[in-house]
């Protein structure tokens, strides 16, 4: 499994800081939370991990204690970069005066989102729409802090890779580090395959990185869009939360044991209890299951055995009683689990 690794080793300069790994963890809203982080953490081999996107309004009075997505661990932050969602360029510089603060890596600036509620405010992709604003927006950040700022976007809202071309460009000059391209316009769900050609177009017209992103389930993957592109490096999203241990054996030649399953289920679970309150804690924890059950070669059947119940110990003894039978593992995940 460690095709890609020689490369994802090879250290990446952005902007002040050096990575010593290439592949990176994409933001999730719901599932890339401080508990799966502390996880992955565990694990190791990314570059970097993003948090779930978090709202720039909200973030310079946020208690990290009180809120569920800007909230981390301090042994995190130095590998950890905190993505915003807004459309204001002075708010999304008082957001990340705050991010910077507090020591985190870097600052994401989210333009990829395309869930309505978002878009509607203008926000997430919409600001693709006004690729001025989106301009705007990563001067006054890059004026704001002096960590690294990224942004993550899409190829906007036509089939085509010119917008996305045109707005690395202005990106890089307003002073972005890095740029993560997901080739893939707003409308499209996550079940057609992303456009990987954009992501050499995007690559090709900027001297900072590009981070490829959009489907890389497997070793082999990752290796044929880092080839195929010439992307810097990778976000690795959705396979991240199946296989928590995919950086450590990309880059690192970690061998997962046949146990790796149980175990990690029983550190989410943990993890995830320990962070949040129980309320919260089912939700989050059966957001996870289907990725988890994605691995296995009848996974459609055993996600509802697993997520039977409702409280911390049901899914403890759930987890044991399944997986401890050690079920068949496919040899990439089944992404009809978590394709939406
Ligand atoms: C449940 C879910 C939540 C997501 N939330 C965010 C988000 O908060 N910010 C963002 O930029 N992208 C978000 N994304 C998009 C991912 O970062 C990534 O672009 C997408 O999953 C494709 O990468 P993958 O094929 O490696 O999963 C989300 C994706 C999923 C599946």
């Amino acid at each position: 499994m460690q095709l890609a690794s020689s490369f994802s080793s090879l250290p990446l300069d952005i902007g002040s800081i050096i990575l010593t790994s290439r592949l990176v963890l994409a933001p999730m809203a719901g599932l890339g939370h401080v508990a799966f982080r502390e996880v992955l953490s565990g694990f190791g081999g990314y570059g970097f991990m993003v948090t779930e996107m978090c709202n720039a309004r909200a973030v310079p009075a946020e208690s990290r204690h009180h809120s569920a997505v800007f909230r981390w661990r301090d042994e995190e932050a130095g590998q950890l970069v905190c993505q915003i969602f807004g459309g204001e360029p002075a708010v999304m510089a008082e957001a990340a005066k705050r991010i910077e603060s507090e020591g985190f890596l870097g600052v994401d600036i989210n333009m990829g989102c395309s869930v309505a509620a978002i878009c509607k405010k203008g926000y997430g992709a919409a600001l693709l729409k006004d690729p001025q604003r989106a301009v705007d927006i990563v001067r006054a950040v890059r004026r704001a802090v002096r960590c690294p700022v990224m942004v993550k976007y899409r190829s906007g809202w036509e089939n085509s890779s010119d917008l996305a071309v045109d707005l690395a460009v202005r990106f890089e000059d307003a002073g972005a580090d890095l740029l993560t391209f997901h080739p893939r316009i707003a409308p499209d769900r996550r079940s057609r395959p992303p456009k990987w050609e954009h992501i050499r177009a995007v690559a090709q017209a900027v001297s900072i990185p590009v981070l490829g992103n959009g489907n890389v389930f497997s070793a082999e993957d990752c290796a044929r869009m880092l080839s195929q592109t010439g992307c810097a490096g990778a976000s690795i999203g959705r396979m991240a939360i199946a296989r928590p241990w995919i950086f450590a054996e990309l880059v690192n030649g970690f061998v997962p044991d046949e146990d790796i399953y149980v175990r990690t289920t029983l550190a989410m679970i943990e993890s995830i209890w320990r962070h949040f309150e129980p309320a919260r804690a089912i939700k989050m924890y059966k957001k996870y299951v289907p990725y988890l059950a994605a691995n296995f070669v009848f996974g459609h059947s055993l996600w509802p055995e697993l997520v039977r119940g409702q409280t911390r110990e049901e899914m403890t003894h759930n987890a044991l009683r399944i997986l401890g039978k050690k079920p068949q593992v496919a040899s990439a995940p089944n992404a009809f689990l978590f394709t939406s």
